[in-house]
């Protein structure tokens, strides 16, 4: 294994940087050459591919985005285009690649894998959607953006005795919504994985003001339904005037936390000792304080648990 090559694909996450700098770093310790490929898999098909020394990730630990930018490549997810891309792999004599993504980024390492590429992935979104590991690189970061906005929201919530959905990202996943909600003390979280009962929000809602509750926050996902007209309705059931904030892509940038960085570099550096190994088709992922790997397809089929203890807790602390 000589010459190993790092990419960023899919959704960027904060952490994603600390995450390359680890891969390139270990790469170079362990006596081999790094290289970068720009724009994950739409760079591989284009050759967009230079070999990065320890300077090139200088900086960079501490900076949300991804340095090797990112794309979400409809081209890699055809026949032609993966043929493309593994001239670029032939042509550069790449003998391993690092992919840094989530689930749809994964599938795509697992084709390029089957095409005889010796690669292992490494978890970065905000989502948390993939079940094999704890944490996902990005995640944490999230959701303390999403908690700084909660506990500013609520300010102004409290002030005009209004309630306040906070939209949060997670397509089909609510983990960042759980989370934050818990953390948070949301009234209500609303989420892809539960059932989803207005009548019971409103409930909540009325008690809580009956009681003299100034503030009112609801965590929605975004995959469950639209804010606005969800604001609408808890306002024609409960007369109580509700206010919408869709945070958007600001939970996908920012400085990553200590634990993404740290999370992020334990990852990285053991990704390039995967591959030194001889390892293939791989996921490094973390369960308690260790870093395990499990084959990229358990990875992609982890199924979809969701925490309902935690999401009960909440409801009964929310009370
Ligand atoms: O997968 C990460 C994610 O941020 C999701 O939470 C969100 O739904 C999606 O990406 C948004 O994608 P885009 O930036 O392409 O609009």
């Amino acid at each position: 294994m000589k010459k190993i090559a790092v990419l960023t694909s899919g959704g960027d996450a904060p952490g994603m940087n600390a995450a390359v700098r680890a891969v390139v770093r270990s790469t170079i310790y362990y006596g081999a050459k790094a290289y970068g490929i720009k724009q994950g898999y739409h760079g591989l098909i284009r050759g967009q591919i230079e070999e990065m020394d320890l300077s090139s990730v200088a900086d960079i630990i501490h900076r949300g985005g991804t340095k090797l930018q990112t794309a979400r490549s409809e081209e890699f997810m055809t026949v032609a285009g993966r043929k493309r891309a593994m001239y670029t792999v032939e042509m550069f004599e790449i003998d391993g690649i690092v992919v840094i993504g989530g689930d749809g980024s994964f599938k795509g390492a697992q084709k390029l894998a089957e095409l005889g590429v010796p690669i292992i992935g490494i978890p970065g979104t905000i989502d948390n959607d993939l079940r094999y590991t704890e944490s996902t690189i990005g995640f944490d970061t999230a959701v303390n953006t999403v908690l700084d906005a909660i506990s500013k929201i609520r300010d102004t919530s409290s002030s005009h005795g209004r309630a306040n959905i906070i939209q949060v990202m997670g397509r089909h996943c609510g983990d960042i919504a759980l989370h934050t909600g818990l953390a948070g003390g949301a009234e209500s979280i609303i989420v892809p994985e539960m059932y989803f009962d207005i009548k019971k929000v409103c409930g909540k809602l009325v008690q809580g003001k009956n009681r003299g509750k100034l503030h009112s926050i609801i965590i929605l996902a975004e995959g469950v339904g639209d804010g606005i007209e969800t604001a609408k309705r808890i306002e024609e059931i409960t007369g109580i005037e509700t206010r919408v904030t869709i945070l958007g892509h600001i939970q996908r940038g920012g400085s990553p936390t200590a634990y993404d960085r740290i999370l992020a570099s334990k990852m990285g550096a053991r990704a390039v000792q995967l591959l030194l190994e001889g390892k293939q088709a791989r996921a490094v992922g973390i369960k308690g304080l260790k870093v395990i790997d499990v084959s990229l397809s358990e990875a992609i089929n982890g199924g979809s648990w969701f925490n309902k203890e935690m999401y009960e807790l909440a409801d009964i602390l929310s009370l």
